[in-house]
Formats: structure tokens, sequence, C-alpha cells
């Protein structure tokens, strides 16, 4: 009786609730088409305009005399603006002086930080912590909506495999199932829980979709992939990222199965819309939308504009096209107005979502602004991601970490840089308020402890510096070299035809070699790059990445041991450009390396085929040992679930964090399948000598996939499990899905 009782209980509670929530939204759309009923045709076109200001250009082109479009209601939203001050300066002209009085929109690329400035996106990836990578997003949200932003170009959801595209630095590396979880951490982190709290700010999911697979790794260039990969490998990062609730998509540059993103029907509609079921706005990338001229699917840029709004584009960013075509398009009955309306209807939600309507000034409050901007706890946060973003990659004779009192002599340019540390897409990071790598040095180990002198530039073929670097280097018991790239070597239209280290860095590395005392590399980087000489020359090295404003002290209080280095590589590092694209979810082939024939298998006969460090790789200042793993069961049924245990073992001397990663094998498919895929993770902290159990639960849904029909779902069969710290040192064992 009680069991029946509790579940009416149950079913009513939900009732109200999806009742309650339902009433929520027609009060809202009230709302919506209250104002919507109100405006001209002019007006409903202006509120599908964004504009940048001139306070910072993130493009090829910038309008003149936005303010004034603003007052004639020809511009509902701009972005490249930012603090209180500004922004409220704007929204006076917009709320004051245009006839309808609609709030602006305000966004900006907060991408890994506002003003305190967080890893690089592939760096904040390589920590494996949701936690904290929702956190990062946290700080930036509050910090820009402190400064009037009340929405943010972010997160970008690219899967990508290729290291010569400069932006694999703004995402999440190569697997779509981490690229997910991460996804969705950032949007909660942006968005919270409340669009309208002053303190957070509106996600946008960019860029759809597909843009991180150029061919020949070349920024804007062609993407062609089969529909089977586009839906089971790019797409589920965007996915999780709207499943989080993220209320805007920007449209990507490239085109995708023939047509540029920004006049895709199939991706903005069919796909975004009716398969996602996405109740925000979409908005295109700088430009992207004139482009399709270029592209050469519209012969004009008024046709542009047609297939953008019949595609499902609702907002023109710094394009001018539906400002200049999209009245007469309609007056022509070549747009119906409905279009414009549901287009203007999904901007205006968001825009009383954010609280834009109850108070246009909501985030433009100075004393706010001066409060958490670079706050204590946000430069705490920052010191803390950077930390854990550091994957180490080498250690041979225990040269790290540094004893406190050792003489090291530091070598390099970025060692002295602060505007390196920051990385691309620095927001309004301020470097000058910043420490170098070796003011922390010196700092942590005293000043004569460290000694410095910068070598060559990170760039260029100028050796003048390498005599001095080697005479500091001498009177040192071990040299730190800060090497790589420079901050502007990666981001937008960055692509490289090398991922070598750039300029004469390593032949520097090589002479000071001969000097036979240890050498510790510390990598700056956004991307991916072919450390094959760095690894015989150097005899440790931590990747950093471009670790933001407390990089610094990040960076010496895990060389000094201060912190136990815990990342994992989320991209692949190749051996060599050659062997690009590679990446751990390769399929096996008809003729896989590990057959016996001599010749006739897939590899290459003047490389080794296996990565320089792969997916999920990074050391310890400890070690671990796993266990076997143990199963729940060996038959997974489609309703079942599936536990995966291991023991693991901190078998070092000191206290360190594991990532321990389960992927799975699907033996046999009515399509070739990955032979590796990762399905969980968890990241671990085991005191020395400590011994946990990590447990894994899969279930079917976890291994479904689009068929030879395309239809979406599961087979049964035999399938090997995996379970360790990384993708290729792994444990194994297998199971059977039935049905
Ligand atoms: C750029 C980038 C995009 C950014 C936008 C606004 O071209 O592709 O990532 O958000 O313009 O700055």
């Amino acid at each position: 009786m009680k069991k029946i009782f509790l579940t009416l209980l149950t079913v009513t509670i939900l009732m109200a609730c999806t009742q309650s929530q339902s009433k929520e939204e027609a009060a809202l759309d009230h709302k919506v088409d209250s104002v919507l009923r109100l405006m001209t045709l002019d007006e409903k076109i202006g509120q599908m305009v964004l504009y940048s200001s001139d306070w910072d250009v993130t493009g090829p082109t910038l309008k003149k005399g936005y303010i004034d479009d603003i007052r004639n209601g020809n511009c509902g939203n701009i972005f490249n603006a930012y603090t209180a001050a500004y922004t409220r300066k704007l929204q006076k002209v917009a709320v004051e002086e245009s006839r309808m009085h609609i709030p602006l929109l305000f966004g900006y690329d907060v991408i890994h930080g506002h003003k305190t400035i967080f890893p690089i996106c592939l760096g904040e990836s390589t920590s494996w912590d949701l936690k904290a990578i929702e956190k990062s997003a946290r700080v930036a949200g509050s910090e820009a909506a402190a400064s009037g932003i009340n929405w943010t170009f972010a997160p970008m959801c690219d899967i990508s495999v290729e290291p010569r595209w400069g932006r694999v630095s703004e995402g999440a590396g190569e697997d779509p199932y981490l690229g997910s979880k991460i996804a969705a951490a950032r949007v909660r982190g942006f968005q919270g829980n409340d669009l309208g709290d002053t303190l957070t700010i509106l996600a946008c999911v960019k860029h759809f979709a597909g843009y991180g697979a150029p061919l020949a790794g070349r920024d804007y260039n062609t993407v062609d992939m089969s529909e089977r990969v586009f839906l089971d490998t790019y797409l589920p990062p965007y996915k999780a990222a709207i499943d989080a609730g993220a209320m805007s998509v920007m449209t990507s540059f490239n085109e995708l199965f023939g047509v540029p993103a920004s006049g895709s029907h199939y991706l903005l509609t069919d796909i975004l819309r009716t398969k996602l079921g996405f109740k925000g706005f979409v908005v295109t990338d700088y430009t992207s939308m004139n482009e399709m001229v270029n592209h050469g699917v519209a012969a004009n840029e008024a046709d542009a504009g047609l297939l953008s709004i019949k595609a499902g584009v609702d907002m023109d960013m710094q394009g001018e096209v539906y400002f200049k075509y999209l009245k007469k398009q309609v007056q022509d009955g070549l747009v119906a107005d409905k279009m414009i309306n549901d287009a203007v209807r999904r901007i205006l939600r968001v825009k009383f979502m954010l609280g834009l309507f109850r108070d246009p000034y909501l985030y433009c409050n100075e004393a706010r602004e001066k409060r958490e901007l670079y706050s204590p706890a946000h430069l705490e946060a920052a010191l803390d991601v950077a930390k854990k973003s550091m994957v180490l990659l080498k250690n041979e004779n225990h040269t790290l970490p540094l004893r406190k009192g050792e003489k090291i002599a530091v070598i390099g340019e970025l060692a002295t840089s602060t505007r390196d540390l920051l990385g691309s897409w620095k927001a309004a990071g301020d470097w000058n308020f910043m420490k170098s790598i070796v003011d922390e040095l010196r700092a942590f180990n005293g000043e004569s402890n460290v000694m410095y002198s910068p070598g060559c530039k990170t760039n260029g073929e100028d050796r003048s510096g390498f005599a001095a670097a080697i005479t500091t280097a001498r009177k040192a018991d071990k040299i730190v070299v800060v090497m790589g790239e420079s901050a502007d070597m990666s981001g937008e239209a960055t692509s490289r035809t090398s991922i070598n280290i750039p300029g004469v860095q390593t032949e520097l590395l090589q002479q000071l070699k001969a000097l036979n005392k240890p050498i510790v590399v510390v990598l700056m980087n956004g991307r991916p790059l072919d450390l094959s000489k760095e690894t015989t020359l150097a005899t440790s090295i931590l990747e950093v990445w471009f670790p933001g404003t407390m990089g610094g002290k990040a960076i010496t209080q895990v060389l000094f041991g201060e912190y136990n280095p815990s990342g994992k590589l989320t991209m692949t590092f190749p051996r060599n450009l050659g062997q690009v694209p590679i990446y751990y979810y390769e399929k096996n082939t008809g003729r896989p390396i590990y057959i016996p024939d001599p010749k006739y298998k897939s590899r290459y006969i003047d490389s080794p085929n296996d990565p320089l460090f792969p997916f999920g790789f990074g050391l310890s200042y400890t070690t671990f040992a796993y266990s076997d793993i143990r199963l729940s069961t060996k038959e997974l049924s489609d309703k079942g679930e599936l536990k995966a245990t291991v023991n693991m073992t901190n078998t070092g001397g000191v206290t360190g964090e594991e990532v321990v990663q389960c992927y799975v094998r699907d033996l046999v498919g009515s399509v070739t399948r990955p032979v590796k895929e990762l399905k969980g993770f968890e990241k671990i902290t085991l005191k020395a000598g400590e011994n946990r159990n990590v447990t894994f639960t899969i279930t079917p849904d976890m291994l479904a996939f689009h068929r030879l029909d395309m239809t979406y779902g599961t087979e049964p069969g035999d399938y090997k499990l995996f379970i360790g710290g990384n993708s290729r040192d792994v444990k194994e064992t297998g199971f059977k899905l039935v049905k």
C-alpha cells in the first residue's frame, strides 16, 4: 500500500513539475510575443545583427557607426566590448535611445578566462579533472559577467586529430567521450543553474560543425568525412554541450558534406534542432555567411543570406548581410514572416532568460567588477588548474623534482615572457600583472640559485646567444630549458606545415647536452609536437602548455615537487608529421602491424607505427600498480550492467594522482570498429603505499554506434575491456554483449 502511495506521490510531483515548467515556458513565450508584436520588420532584423565594437577586434572586418545602428534599432547585439562602464554606455543607447528599448547582448571570447587566465583549453583537458574544468569556466563566467559581458563564445567542442591545425589549442583533444564530458562541464560552469544570475553568462557551442577536421590541417579548409564518422566521433561533444543546456550555437567556417555550415539545413535544422532538440539561437562565425560566396554556393551576399535564413541561422555576426538584404527578401516573398519571427523569438527568449529585460544594467556593476577581477580565490583556482594541467612526459634518474637550493640555469626566451604564458584568446588577460617563470623560480629557490640566459628566440635563426647560455649552464647543477612555441603560433589562422619546435631551440638543446648535466625541458606549446629529438636530449620533459596568469608559480611548484604532476595527454603526440593523422581509436585494417608477415602489413618502412606518446599518457613522481581486472559478469544483457574493477596501489614514495582509464573494443560489427574507445575514467589520489579499488560501470547504451544501415544501436557479440593509466599500457579482459 505504502509503495503505491509513494509511486502516486512521485507521479503527482513529476506532473506538477512538468506543468510548472511548461507554465514557466508559456509565461516566457508570452513575454517574448508581447515584445515581438510591437516590433517593425527593421527592428526584428536588427535583433538578428551582431557587430564587433572597436574595443577589441577578432576578425578581418570592423563596421563603423555601430553605436548609431544600436540607436536606430539596426543592431541588437555587440561583441568584443567589455568593462562595466563601457557596456553600460552602449546599453544605455539601446535601452534609452532606441524605439523598442530592447537590451543588448554583449558577447566575447572568454575561452579560458576573462581577466584571470587559466591554461589554454587543450591544457585544461589534460587535467582530466571535470570539477576543476567546471570551476575554471565558473570563474571565467563570473569575471566576464562582472565586466558587462553576458555571452561567451565558448565552449569550443571541435574534436581534432590534426596537430597542424592551430585551433587544437582551444579544444579538448581527440576523444569524443572525454570531449563530451568536458564540453558539458564548461557549459555548467558558464551558465550555472540560473542564466539570470549576475555571475553567470550564456554559453555558445562552437564551431558547429566538424571544424576540427580541416584537410591537411589548414584552418578554414574543406572538411570531408563520412556521415558515420561525423555522427559517432565529431557530433557527441556538441550534443553534450546542448544537453547541458547551452542556449546558443555558432556555425563553423568550413563546409561539411559539400555545404558550408552557415548555409546547411542538414546541420542547423535536421541535426541541431530536430535530432538534438536545440532550443536556443544560432549565430554565424565572423562573416562566415558572406564567405559562402567564396565557397561557391551563393552567387552573391543576398543569396548567401537566403541560404542562411532557410538553413536556420538566427544571427549574422559582422556580415551585414541580414541588415542589407533580409527586409527586401521578406517583402519580395522570398522569406516568410514566420522565419523572421521564429529567429527573433529565439533571441529574445535568451535575453529574457539572462534577466536583461528585468534589469538591462544587471551586468554593469563597477563595484562588483572590482571585487571579482583577480580575486584571491580566482587566482588560487587558476593556480590549481594550471598545476593539474601539466603532463610529465619523461623523467630519468629522478631528475625531477628539483631540490630546493640546487643551482639551476634557466635557458630560453619563454622563461621570462609573461605574454606567452597566457596563450591565444587571452581575452582581457593582463600580462603586465603577472610574474614570469624565472621570477617565480627565483622567489622559490633564491635569486643566487637561479641563473638565466635567453639562449635564443622562440623562432628565427639567430645563434648569437648560444655561447652565453652555455657559459651560464656550466655553472649549474641542473639545466632547465623553457622551449616550444610562442603564444601566437596557435589559435585561429595559425596552421603549421611542421610540428617541430621552431627556430634553433633544439640546436641549442643539443649543445647544452654536451655539458653532461641533467636537462629539464619545460615545454610551452598549443598543439602536439614532434619531440623525437628532444626526448633523446632531455633527461626530463614537463608539458606545461600555456598555463595562464599563475603559470610561473604553477611550473615552479611542479618542478620542485610541491605538486606531483598528474596530467595525461588528450591528443596523441606523433613521432613525426608523416604519421599524422594518428590517434588511439584507429581501425585494425585487414593487415594490422602485428601480423607475422614481414612486409605486407599496414606500416611505414621508415618509421615505427606507434606514436611517441599515446593518448592518455602522463607520468608522476610516484608509480602505480594495476591489479588484473575483475568483472561482475562475463555476459552483459541488453537491460543489464557490467562492473569492471581494478585494485590500484601507489608503489612509489610520494602521494600522487592517477587518471585510471577504461576502454572497450567491439571485436565484430556490421561495420569496422575502433581498436579502443574510452568509456570511463576516474582521477584518484593515493598516498605512498595506499591501495584502493576503482570500478567502472558499463551499460549497453555506452556501446551503441551507427550500424551498417545507419540506425543507432548495439550489436551483440564479443568485446574486450581494457583498464590502464593510458591507452597503450593496459590490463585486458573480455565480455559478451547478449541480446
Ligand atoms: C573568430 C573565431 C570564433 C570567435 C569569433 C568571434 O573568427 O572563429 O571562434 O568566437 O570569431 O571572435
